[in-house]
């Protein structure tokens, strides 16, 4: 396949009419039908411990917000989303916190050894950035996969927006890479429209995802959270050269669609933040614009509002049923169907009643 080159990417991203739009939504989307297949995969996710050691300048979880009651999930409850996850017919679940110091290596480590034992799931972890030591310790314990997004590859950019925790800078590139050395799938990604953020900067995150030959990425539009410095306007990272690109549904949509293009192989969720900025139809729109996965909330009612990463989340108020109803209803209206394996990269699943023909045809074929 012919990779898109950096000035394609940026004369996509400024296209604004329709009927180009529709051009590249529908090449994105036959390039995900080529080479992912119609499913559409559920990753059941639980959001375990809103506690965070960082001070990321857009996000809610950011330990300078005191205006936020904090959570940490028990052993036993996240083990029952988890078999909750499998009931429901999901192939993942995926446990997300904020970068928890509490969050033991060796009792996490034991949490994923009880999923992997007790259920058919794979297990995608996304705890922040964590020592080589831990990662290494839970990719023993049976991790499969690990999210990580690093949401800008404007290397200023990012350190303007991460005040790092240690001496060094944070360099979760290399983190990526560490990640894919240990046998993880490795999951990054980026907001869209953050304030700071070019244009070119875009571009180079798509190039990057493919550098990174990356197996999941996640894209979603910049929310202001007003109890932020981003989301405030207390900080405005300048730009040098180059314009502020939007975080708008269309940008997301583009982003999208470069993404599959560039990187065919790859799982894309369409993600809640997304949801959040369209309802009705955002993750539908995303599923058409290169999307093949969902993260459907399994997260217990009583803890859902307080991980508030960004203001009015899609989801909070519906149980993780109604989520798994609704999310498969929107699947077959777009004429997919949802995964009911792991759907880790490079599967194509075909849809059951495919099985079942070509099961028929075996037998006549064998008479
Ligand atoms: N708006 C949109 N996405 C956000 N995230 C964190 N804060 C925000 C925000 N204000 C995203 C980041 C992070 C993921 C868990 O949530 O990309 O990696
Ligand atoms: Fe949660 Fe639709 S996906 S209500």
């Amino acid at each position: 396949m012919k990779a898109l080159t950096q000035p394609e990417l940026l004369e996509w991203l400024h296209e604004s009419r329709p009927s180009r739009l529709q051009l590249l939504y529908g090449w994105a989307d036959r390039v995900r039908k080529e080479w992912v297949g119609d499913a559409v995969h559920l990753r059941g996710l639980i959001e375990i411990s809103s506690h965070c050691a960082r001070q990321c300048m857009y996000c809610g979880l950011r330990a300078a917000n005191k205006q936020l009651t904090r959570y940490r999930m028990e052993r036993e409850e996240i083990l029952n989303c988890a078999l909750e996850a499998e009931q429901l017919g999901y192939g993942t679940v995926v446990m997300q916190a904020g970068e928890d110091g509490e969050i033991k290596a060796d009792w996490m480590a034991e949490i994923v050894h009880w999923i992997k034992r007790e259920t058919r799931l794979a297990v995608t972890l996304s705890l922040g950035e964590r020592s080589q030591d831990e990662f290494k310790m839970w990719r023993q314990a049976g991790a499969d996969r690990y999210l990580l997004r690093f949401e800008t590859s404007d290397k200023k950019l990012f350190r303007a927006i991460h005040p790092s925790r240690y001496e060094v800078g944070s360099d979760r590139i290399e983190l990526l890479r560490t990640l894919k050395a240990l046998g993880y799938e490795a999951g990054g990604g980026v907001m869209v429209g953050i304030p700071g953020q070019t244009f070119e900067s875009l571009a180079g995150d798509i190039l990057t995802f493919r550098t990174l030959n990356l197996d999941m990425i996640g894209i979603g539009p910049f929310i202001p959270h007003a109890g932020t410095p981003l989301g405030s306007g207390a900080l405005k990272p300048l730009i040098e050269n180059g314009e502020q690109a939007p975080n708008s549904e269309e940008m997301v949509y583009k982003m999208i669609a470069l993404t599959r293009i560039t990187c065919p192989e790859a799982n894309i969720p369409s993600t809640t933040a997304l949801a959040t900025i369209n309802r009705t139809e955002g993750r539908k729109l995303g599923l058409k614009a290169g999307a093949n996965v969902v993260m459907p909330n399994l997260t217990p009612m009583k803890y859902r509002s307080l991980y508030e990463i960004y203001p009015a989340k899609a989801c909070i108020e519906e149980s993780a049923s109604d989520c798994n109803q609704c999310l498969r209803g929107q699947i077959h209206s777009l004429g997919r169907f949802a995964g009911r394996g792991e759907g880790g990269r490079g599967t194509v699943e075909v849809p059951l009643l495919s099985r079942v023909e070509a099961g028929l045809q075996l037998v006549q074929l064998a008479q």
